[in-house]
């Protein structure tokens, strides 16, 4: 079974209006064309709008917003809707960051609520999970993996094979310390695992790395078979940096890529 892959950019809480406009259009201008991979950038909400009129008319670059409300609609103040964000031309929307785990306190329950929200607006959730370095060192991985997933494994059902995960290790994210492709290997496999426990078609859904991700351990992690593409922050702000990783997933996907991810 392949996979198409999937290279998403989060922007986070970086870049003023014109920068972020700028930063689409360069990234859509370096694109090659007809890559086998999906490629997305998640602009900060206030600038989805205006990232989206410079990415009309083409379907190559795609728009992901960074979160979406757990209610459909109402008085929820400060909270973007996935039907507004749809609206704008949104297809993906990350879901559950550790970031937001961490400084917006969302829990379990609530990240798996807004997956529901974000597939029932038609959008493709990212739903992110991850352990901390103490966890890691207590060998709690697995464990904490599979309690973020039971939460939005019983809110979707079957639906659960609709979304992307993201394995973003929080003791990667912004460090420069990346997972191994050997250790991110061996938790996406544990992930795929999981959902295949609980019935899903786990073969069919992508699991992309997050953590540190940059042009030169990209084509290592991406040649791995479980690692279905990458999201990432730092280099994602950098158009050369993110366009070349996504020609490491483009390469990866390739049939004849070596087992370095590489067209030999
Ligand atoms: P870095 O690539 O900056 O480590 O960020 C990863 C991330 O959090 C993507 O969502």
């Amino acid at each position: 079974m392949t996979r198409r892959k999937l290279v998403a950019g989060n922007w986070k809480m970086t870049g003023s209006l014109a920068a972020n406009r700028a930063l689409a259009a360069e990234v859509l201008e370096r694109l090659p064309g007809h890559l086998p991979c999906d490629v997305v950038i998640c602009p900060p909400p206030v600038h989805v709008a205006a990232v989206a009129e410079v990415l009309q008319g083409q379907a190559q670059l795609l728009l992901g917003a960074q979160d979406v409300a757990a209610e459909a609609d109402g008085a929820y103040t400060g909270d973007v809707s996935g039907a507004m964000l749809r609206e704008l031309g949104v297809r993906y929307c990350i879901v559950g960051h550790s970031e937001r785990r961490q400084h917006q306190h969302e829990s379990n329950l609530a990240v798996a609520q807004k997956t529901q929200r974000a597939l029932d607006a038609g959008l493709t959730p990212i739903v992110c999970l991850g352990e901390t370095a103490q966890q890691r060192d207590a060998g709690w991985t697995d464990w904490v993996l599979g309690h973020q997933l039971d939460a939005v494994a019983r809110a979707l059902g079957q639906r659960l094979a609709e979304v992307v995960l993201a394995y973003e290790p929080v003791w990667a994210i912004g460090t420069g310390q990346t997972a191994s492709p050997a250790q991110a290997q061996q938790v996406h496999a544990a992930l795929r695992e999981q959902m295949a426990q609980r019935g899903v078609a786990a073969e069919r859904v992508r699991i992309v790395y997050g953590g540190s991700m940059n042009p030169a351990n990209a084509a290592d992690l991406l040649a791995q078979p479980d690692i279905d593409g990458g999201l990432v922050g730092g280099a994602a702000r950098v158009a050369d940096d993110f366009v070349d990783i996504v020609e490491a997933a483009g390469r990866s996907a390739m049939p004849g890529a070596g087992a370095m991810g590489k067209l030999e």
